[in-house]
């Protein structure tokens, strides 16, 4: 973390769980401990069918609501999606794209990720841009090389101006919802090697205030670790979001001067 130059952000991301009821409950429960935090910014991405009950619950704290996913196009013949206009009105902030569930199930391809990183910044929203490699690719040893493709791929043709409204997240596959977390160190040198990418494309001072997240079993017992690595800007988490006890503990981890 490095507040001095950049926001830092804990983000649930509840995937398909919580119908809003249950979401609601999840809500209530962690309002009182984290809804008032100073140091950092907490974002709950959830179901679309929630988000109204999200925006609600959350309207006299300071969490703010994010989606999971997005269309590109603003509106039109699309039965089943939603634009980010729609997410806009609806009191979104935050959008996730290219969470590797939906590279992998949905069809999900850099090129789509980048239409959406443009909808949602002309939209006026933030998008969450996540990118990683699988166990092989890391085997391999073109962790850096992918990344590379998928960042750029990300913010080709994006603005300079609009830049510092991203937040990227960095979540190697073999580390989601396998309790497999990795390294402070791994997590580090990737979420540097993404800063690197874009201080080389618009400069240092742009690179310094983007907020650059790690997801990937992130949970109370290894979140302080991760984000006491300075380019480490906060998480994305899965499994542990949806448990308030642990979402607290990683929001406390994080919330510090
Ligand atoms: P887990 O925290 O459950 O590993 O999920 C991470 C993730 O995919 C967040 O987007």
């Amino acid at each position: 973390m490095n507040r001095r130059y950049r926001k830092t952000i804990i983000a649930g991301n509840w995937k398909m769980n919580m119908t809003a009821t249950e979401g609601k409950a999840l809500i209530e429960a962690i309002k009182p401990s984290i809804g008032k935090v100073k140091w950092c910014d907490v974002v709950v991405c959830v179901p679309a069918v929630d988000i109204p009950m999200a925006v609600r619950s959350t309207k006299d704290v300071r969490i703010t609501v994010g989606a999971e996913n997005v269309h590109y196009e603003d509106h039109g013949a699309f039965t089943g999606e939603i634009s980010a206009r729609m997410l806009k009105d609806a009191g979104v902030k935050y959008v996730i794209i290219g969470h590797s569930e939906r590279r992998q199930y949905f069809g999900e391809t850099d090129t789509t990720v980048n239409k959406k990183v443009k909808a949602v910044l002309e939209a006026g929203l933030h998008p969450i841009v996540c990118v990683g490699e699988s166990l092989e690719q890391r085997e391999m040893g073109i962790t850096k090389d992918l990344i590379s493709m998928q960042v750029r791929a990300a913010i080709s043709e994006v603005p300079a101006d609009k830049i510092r409204r991203m937040v990227f997240a960095y979540e190697p596959i073999w580390a989601i919802g396998t309790g497999k977390t990795a390294t402070a160190e791994q997590a580090n040198e990737v979420c540097e090697h993404i800063r690197t990418i874009i201080r080389k494309e618009f400069g240092a001072r742009t690179a310094r205030a983007v907020t650059i997240q790690y997801g990937g079993s992130m949970n109370a017992k290894n979140a302080a670790e991760l984000l006491a690595q300075p380019d480490v800007d906060g998480g994305l988490i899965g499994g542990a979001s949806l448990k308030p006890d642990d979402f607290i503990a990683i929001v406390n981890a994080a919330n510090q001067e």
